[in-house]
């Protein structure tokens, strides 16, 4: 006989003690993946592409890319689409061919520390600042590296404050810097500038490295051709998410890495590797999925995707401005700013929040009918208009409700 588990937190320890009805375990979870889908606009995951045949294909052996993705041989891998979704998107971010090195990561965390710690190793004395709008994974970077830091303040709209960067610069011109830019922050989506980050760097004659945490814009950004790391730009490394734009059903991402800026790893003779990456195994089938993502798509299936998700945004800005929600958005994003509406909407729709100013994500995938629904549920929560929130962030650089 074997037992039904009512999948609650307190149930966890009877969930590996047999028998065990896997098979209703797995419903379970797929059941309550596919109810929270429908109303699941909060977080940048896109949910427009079928990875089936990859996940059929592939789903059931291990893939393991130990060591460098420029090694052969050893257990079964995946490498040589490795190096081909490296190629790819360093292609799209117009890296020169000879000066760029890059791995599939576990993710955007995992991209920033393998950048940082190159940067880190080249400038042990270098003062490491970022940005108050600047992803946690940051500062965490900052603490495993052992590295000293300064945070920048953000300007309302989620952008840095490149005024108080060059203050911050001035104070601390003796020692290099690196400095981390964010293409996409959490909240807003805003994108720092990195001429002006390079410009501040440069009027002070302070040396160093410039980083871009472009977890969710990289891809879109490069691919309108507005984000660069050719020569003229500045900029010594990038991590980009594998599982937000790209939309591959396991979290995964790509750092890459001017040449130039990174220092080579000790080979490991058990393995026959090069210990270049952050972790030792790495997920060859992440790998294959990017590949698949990228391969099936390419780079103007990519761009249509991008700008169909844009005009969805625009439409949200639109309704929900119509509706008297005040939301704007930046020119170029996804994301949708909204003051947080009443807990049972925020909690139903999966917002992402803090404090009085939530956000919706018109990624690839969500539909007219999905923000018609949530702007629905906003109308009906029946908000008396004087005690609708006003925005706390006022973006400087887009106020038009329709954007592009
Ligand atoms: C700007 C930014 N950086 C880094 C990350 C971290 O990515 P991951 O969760 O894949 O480690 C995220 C994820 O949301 C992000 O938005």
């Amino acid at each position: 006989m074997t037992h039904t588990p009512t999948l609650s937190l307190a149930d966890a320890a009877d969930l590996s003690r047999p028998p065990v009805d896997v098979t209703v375990v797995l419903d379970h979870l797929v059941r309550e993946a596919d109810a929270a889908a429908a109303t699941s606009v909060g977080f940048p995951g896109a949910v427009d592409l079928d990875q089936s045949e990859v996940m059929a294909r592939l789903g059931n052996r291990l893939w393991n890319n130990i060591g460098d993705p420029g090694d052969e041989g050893g257990l079964a891998h995946t490498r040589v689409l490795e190096r081909a979704v490296v190629a790819w998107v360093a292609d799209i971010l117009a890296m020169p061919a000879d000066d760029r090195w890059g791995y599939v990561t576990t993710g955007g965390t995992e991209g920033n520390l393998s950048a940082l710690h190159a940067a880190h190793r080249r400038h042990p004395a270098a003062r490491i600042y970022y940005s108050a709008a600047a992803h946690y994974s940051i500062p965490k970077t900052v603490e495993i590296l052992g590295a000293r830091s300064v945070v920048v303040d953000a300007r309302p709209d989620g952008e840095m404050d490149y005024a108080h960067l060059a203050a911050q610069v001035r104070k601390r011109r003796r020692w290099p810097a690196i400095v981390v830019a964010t293409a996409g922050t959490t909240l807003t989506e805003a994108v720092d500038d990195s001429t002006r980050i390079r410009a501040v760097l440069d009027e002070h004659g302070v040396a160093g490295h410039l980083h871009v945490d472009a977890a969710l814009s990289g891809i879109p950004l490069a691919l309108d051709g507005q984000l660069r790391l050719d020569d003229a730009g500045g900029i010594g490394s990038i991590a980009v998410s594998g599982h937000k734009f790209l939309g591959v059903p396991t979290p995964c991402g790509v750092v890459l890495i001017r040449d130039r800026a990174r220092t080579s790893g000790n080979h490991v003779a058990y393995t026959d590797t090069l210990d270049t990456t952050i972790t030792g195994s790495r997920c060859g089938l992440a790998a294959a999925l990017l590949w698949h993502a990228i391969a099936t798509h390419g780079r103007e299936g990519h761009r249509w995707r991008a700008s169909e998700a844009r005009t969805l945004a625009a439409y949200a800005v639109y309704q929900l401005t119509a509706a008297g929600w005040p939301a704007w958005r930046h020119p170029h994003a996804f994301t949708v700013v909204l003051p947080t509406p009443p807990e049972p909407v925020r909690k139903k729709w999966l917002l992402a929040t803090d404090g009085d100013t939530s956000h919706i994500i018109c990624m690839p995938g969500i539909t007219r009918g999905q923000i018609d629904a949530f702007v629905a549920d906003l109308v009906t929560a029946a908000v008396p208009p004087e005690l609708i929130p006003r925005p706390r962030l006022s973006p400087e650089s887009d106020a038009s409700t329709a954007g592009h």
